[in-house]
């Protein structure tokens, strides 16, 4: 009986590894992009055209699709170098506006939905949704990370208040595959509202650095 069960419980502990592995839910199942693309399609029948062109991934979302947001080097620096060209700078040359437009902005997530046309105002960022920023806003998402005392923590430097102009402008060019929102590029934001949340990151008043 003895020998019988010492190889038994081996057994058992050998194949223990191997079937928890396969059992995880986080493990990224084996779909074909074609069969995402189906499945999105299908859960917004009778779109009008214009709704329907917001389904169709350009070429940098089809590439960090295809491989599943984690895309082999070339690919990587091409994603960057795109959105690096794609960022237009405001006309007057500067980066920061009203930190308080910003928070109002950031806390906003109306816009571009289907119950938001035609627009009665100003589309928001719904940073929030993602991410905590002052210390007064207890609600927040943490998809992103937190941008508690983001200025402060760069040293107010101007390399930081470009880079974060930059990142919400199109954040693939500091991530290429990143889950943000393009901003600028995809026309969220303008310019000028973007560079009221850079000041809210970056303006040392700005509850974000208090
Ligand atoms: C849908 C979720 C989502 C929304 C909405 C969102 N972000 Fe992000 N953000 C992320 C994620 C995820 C990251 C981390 C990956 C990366 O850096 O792209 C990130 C990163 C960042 C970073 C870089 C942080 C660092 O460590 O340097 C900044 C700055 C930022 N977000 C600002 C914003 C601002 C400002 C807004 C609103 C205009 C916003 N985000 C809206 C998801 C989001």
């Amino acid at each position: 009986m003895r020998t019988l069960l010492v190889p038994l419980c081996a057994a058992a502990l050998l194949a223990t590894p191997v079937l928890a592995t396969s059992a995880f839910g986080q493990d990224r199942p084996e779909i074909s992009v074609e069969r995402k693309d189906a499945v999105i399609r299908d859960a917004f029948p009778n779109l009008d055209e214009q709704w329907a062109a917001r389904l169709v991934p350009d070429e940098t979302m089809r590439v960090c699709n295809e491989h599943a947001n984690e895309p082999p080097d070339d690919l990587f620096e091409e994603i960057r170098e795109r959105a690096a060209a794609s960022i237009v700078y405001p006309e007057d040359g500067t980066l920061m506006g009203d930190w308080k437009k910003g928070e109002a902005l950031a806390q906003s997530g109306y816009g571009m939905r289907f119950t938001d046309y035609p627009a009665r105002r100003e589309t928001g960022g719904n940073c929030y949704a993602c991410h905590q920023l002052t210390p007064q806003e207890v609600s927040y998402g943490t998809l992103g990370p937190s941008l508690l005392g983001y200025g402060k923590l760069r040293d107010f430097s101007d390399d930081a208040v470009k880079a974060a102009y930059e990142k919400i402008f199109n954040p693939h060019v500091v991530y290429p595959c990143s889950m943000m929102p393009r901003f600028g590029v995809n026309a969220v934001l303008t310019p000028e509202q973007i560079k009221d949340i850079v000041a809210l990151l970056m303006n040392p008043e700005s509850p974000v650095n208090q």
